[in-house]
């Protein structure tokens, strides 16, 4: 079901006790009302997410997994693993993984249908590098990560997933997709889900916006009728900034 969703992807930030003071921080804050509220720590952190989160309505999510179910796969993480620390939602595709550790359309496409297996819901990222926005390229890189990695799946397998739109030429960069820039895409995006299913699914679909949303532009960004969310990097990592940008949704 569409919902209002804000997720923070804290990538490789926060030990132990970074991890308890801003889930501390957070819940301080109190009531966010009907927006899921989603933080994905590192693995090692996450079973103690989830137990200090537990009662809070903040949910926590993985940043990754491995297609495989288990096996001889040194250094990785099965969904099963996740699933067995109470965790229900994974991060798959996310520029830095395609970036610096080769995930490919093909592999997520394994990693997506592994999860589902496992009943783990998916935030899948996509997005255009500089080049292929400069070059008009977006929608096409844009559609071929989507379809590639999704439209082989049943309609049915859609209520498990929320898409995040991430530009990498805005990822960590301070510059931001205008929100203009973002509604195109979204809308561009929504229309590419209905013409492969149906009108119903692409209108249910969640679709967050990410790259260098902070406190000062995330509310007009969200105010954008395509826009559902945001997953957020950098300023996920303080309980302030997270937390007005929660709020301007
Ligand atoms: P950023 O990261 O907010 O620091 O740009 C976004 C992301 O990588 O998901």
């Amino acid at each position: 079901m569409r919902s209002k969703i804000v997720a923070g992807n804290w990538k490789m930030n926060n030990d132990q006790a970074e991890t308890s003071n801003l889930i501390d921080a957070l819940k301080a804050h109190g009531d966010f009302g009907t927006t899921r509220v989603i933080i994905a720590p590192s693995f090692v952190n996450l079973a103690q997410a989830v137990t200090l989160t537990a009662d809070s309505g903040i949910e926590v999510a993985a940043q990754n997994m491995h297609e495989a179910t288990s096996g001889a796969y040194t250094g990785e993480v099965s969904p099963a693993m996740l699933s067995s620390v109470g965790i229900q939602t994974v991060i798959l595709g996310h520029s830095e993984r395609r970036a610096y550790f080769g995930e490919n359309d093909a592999t997520l496409a394994k990693k997506v249908t592994n999860a589902f297996d496992h009943d783990i819901d998916v935030v899948f990222c996509f997005g255009e590098e500089l080049e292929d926005r400069k070059s008009d390229n977006h929608f096409n890189v844009v559609k071929s990560q989507i379809a590639n990695a999704l439209f082989a799946l049943p309609a049915a397998a859609w209520f498990k997933i929320v898409l995040a739109y991430e530009p990498v030429w805005a990822i960590g960069t301070g510059e931001t997709a205008s929100p203009e820039q973002a509604q195109e895409m979204h809308a561009f995006i929504r229309g590419l889900v209905q013409d492969q299913y149906d009108a119903v699914l692409a209108d249910d679909v969640s679709i967050l916006y990410g790259g260098s949303v902070k406190p000062g532009n995330a509310q007009e960004i969200f105010s954008k009728q395509d826009v559902d969310g945001g997953l957020i990097g950098g300023a996920a990592l303080s309980a302030a900034d997270f937390t007005t940008i929660i709020k301007s949704i």
